[in-house]
């Protein structure tokens, strides 16, 4: 069994809802570690960044403003398919459609404010990290 690494952020929203506590809950429920922790402030460069992927779409600059616009959670979440699992947590992109059950589908309405962000895959995760934590672990 191989234990993988994956970045996870409790957006603006979610911080500024109260709702760090209850992410945190689930993951950790969920029989996940969370390996390092600190509250931030994302600025533009590092959003950009951390968003490149998306930086041809339409919504990007909503996304670095949203994202940008508080304190936000960060943490690095360590177990057994550590990616997968906390994407399922999360539930689908737009909370409007994601199934109740998830952090997205049971604490969402609108699409950017989407409650948290979770690596996509293990490469994701490991280009992420190290954003977020420097170099060091996997
Ligand atoms: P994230 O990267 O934040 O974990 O979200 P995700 O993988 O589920 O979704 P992704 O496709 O990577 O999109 C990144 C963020 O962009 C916002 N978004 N807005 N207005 C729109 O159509 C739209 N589509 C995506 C969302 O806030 C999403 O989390
Ligand atoms: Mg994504």
């Amino acid at each position: 069994m191989a234990e993988e690494h994956t970045l996870l952020i409790v957006k603006p929203d979610g911080v500024r809802r109260g709702l760090t506590g209850e992410v945190l809950r689930r993951v950790e429920a969920k029989g996940l570690r969370i390996a390092e922790l600190r509250m931030d402030r994302v600025d533009r460069a590092l959003a950009e960044e951390q968003y490149a992927e998306h930086r041809d779409k339409p919504f990007f600059g909503e996304l670095v403003d949203f994202i940008t616009s508080g304190d936000v959670v960060v943490a690095r979440v360590v177990g057994e398919r550590a990616v997968s699992v906390l994407r399922t947590l999360m539930g689908p992109t737009d909370p409007a459609t994601a199934p109740p059950g998830t952090i997205r589908g049971d604490f969402g309405t609108v699409i950017t404010e989407n409650l948290v962000h979770g690596s996509d895959s293990p490469e994701s995760a490991r280009r992420e990290l190290e954003l977020f934590f420097g170099p060091g672990d996997p």
